[in-house]
């Protein structure tokens, strides 16, 4: 064991949050009981999206085990807990036509027994598991996913904003968009909707964008000033390299950051609008197919204003950076493992999985570009290593690198007020299925009872927490 000096210690300042974090579809269960309808999830899963068949039909059995789910967290110690709410489960055919009351009933009861712990829910509406009933009315493609988020968030503020305090609007609009719309190669729902006409997801991320302005509008005017609040949206962060020193290598990093992280920022936290950048690339490409239009959707001025400034703080979602090159003479963008349909300059060439650099750049950028905007990390994490279980040093070292980050970035003047770790425990991973574990509980999937247990991670996250520190 190696002698640690003061200088690696990091102390959080004592305002600063922690918390651990789950997504409804992840962990819940309970996929058909008590009037929950189907979500676009579901009929992923049923149709085979996932890995090995793999379902949410059960996952982690929240619905059912939600207090023994409270009993870990309080273990970890940590001030917030960030959970998102099924849509379908409190509003079966998504609208607020019909109320299943034995949803709400279920959130209700979480939400009280964690303030009676003391511990504050952070709530995300969107995580990605859209009711069905929505996604045959053509999901986002269709504007009048606008109102009807906007309803469906002023239903959950009604009703449980006398003791929510933290919303999310969306989690990653960059993956709900590209992974589920655009026939990734690990795709994600609605799925095959997308493949036949690849530019849809433009209108997907832009109805998003509006539907999370109007639900912003929403809250502010009728709900903040009673309830004291705060309202925001969660955006992945990564940070892009040149893969060499060449120019065109730079232009293609600077080009990929564009396109994946700042065309979701810069409407929100900047000037209201799409970056130049996109907006001449997607032109540039569409004139070359003859087009008179642009295929990226215009934000009209009076959308400018609703977007513009629609977040109280933004979260961030941290798990790696990239290596970025330019294409080569002749190689087509479309094939080279980008997601996006057109030449957006650049293909990501290294995947760079534990980064904590990366992360404290990222920050950085961010306060640069955009200002002090409050600033939380609403997820960090890793999947576990090949032969670790309970036994997990790789995500130690992982977790312990990227809070050091978080302490070097808040060092720098950087806004950053919390820090969530993914997971609170193993669940459902989306189109892995459950191949890919990220909690700092294990959840035994064989087990009828789904027994959870604490990682070593879970111990070292807690001291974390209680010391309110970490020795790099
Ligand atoms: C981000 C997503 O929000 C979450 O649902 C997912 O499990 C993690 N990334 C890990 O991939």
């Amino acid at each position: 064991m190696s002698l640690m000096s003061e200088k690696d210690l990091y102390k959080f300042p004592d305002d600063f949050k922690f918390a651990c974090a789950t997504a409804a579809y992840q962990v819940e269960g309970a996929f058909n009981e008590d009037g929950r309808a189907a979500s676009i999830w579901d009929t992923f899963t049923h149709e085979g999206g996932s890995a090995n068949h793999d379902t949410g039909d059960i996952a982690c059995n929240s619905y059912h085990l939600w207090k023994r789910d409270i009993e870990m967290i309080k273990s970890l110690g940590v001030q917030q807990y960030r959970f998102s709410i099924s849509w379908p489960r409190i509003l079966p055919d998504g609208t607020t036509k019909n109320v299943n009351q034995k949803g709400v009933d279920y959130y209700k009861n979480l939400v009280k027994a964690l303030i009676n712990e003391g511990i504050e829910p952070m709530i995300t509406l969107f995580h990605w598991d859209l009711p069905q009933s929505l996604q045959d009315r053509g999901g986002f493609i269709n504007p009048e996913i606008i109102q009807n988020f906007a309803d469906f968030a002023r239903f959950c503020f009604k009703t449980f904003g006398d003791s929510v305090k933290f919303w999310i609007t969306f989690n990653e609009p960059i993956i709900f968009t590209e992974m589920g719309h655009c026939g990734h190669p690990w795709e994600h729902a609605p799925g095959a909707f997308g493949k036949h006409n690849q530019w849809i997801h433009y209108w997907v991320a832009h109805n998003i964008m509006l539907a999370h302005a109007h639900a912003v509008k929403v809250y502010r005017e009728e709900f903040k000033e009673k309830q004291g609040g705060q309202i925001g949206i969660v955006q992945v962060l990564s940070d892009y390299y040149p893969m060499t020193h060449k120019k065109e290598d730079e232009e293609a990093a600077e080009s990929m950051r564009y396109f994946f992280q700042e065309r979701f920022l810069q409407p929100i936290y900047g000037d209201g609008n799409y970056p130049e950048h996109v907006k001449n690339r997607i032109w540039e490409n569409c004139k070359k197919q003859g087009r008179i239009t642009s295929r990226l959707p215009e934000i009209t001025e009076e959308e400018k204003k609703l977007i513009k400034g629609s977040a109280d703080f933004i979260g961030v979602n941290y798990y790696l950076s990239h290596r970025v090159r330019a294409l080569e003479d002749g190689e087509a963008n479309i094939a080279s493992g980008n997601v996006l349909d057109i030449d957006i300059g650049g293909k990501f060439s290294d995947w760079l999985n534990d980064h904590p650099d990366g992360f404290r750049a990222s920050l950085n950028l961010f306060k640069k570009r955009y200002g002090d905007i409050p600033i939380y990390i609403t997820e960090n994490g890793v999947r576990d290593s090949p032969g670790e279980g309970l036994h997990d040093p790789s995500r130690i070292k992982y977790l312990r690198g990227h809070l050091v980050a978080v302490a070097q970035a808040i060092q720098d003047g950087v806004n950053v007020k919390g820090y969530t770790v993914w997971s609170l425990m193993d669940n459902f991973e989306w189109g892995f299925g459950y191949d890919r574990k990220y909690g700092i509980f294990q959840v035994d999937f064989n087990d009828p009872n789904r027994k959870r247990t604490p990682k070593e991670s879970a111990e070292f996250f807690k001291n974390v927490v209680k010391t309110r520190s970490v020795q790099a």
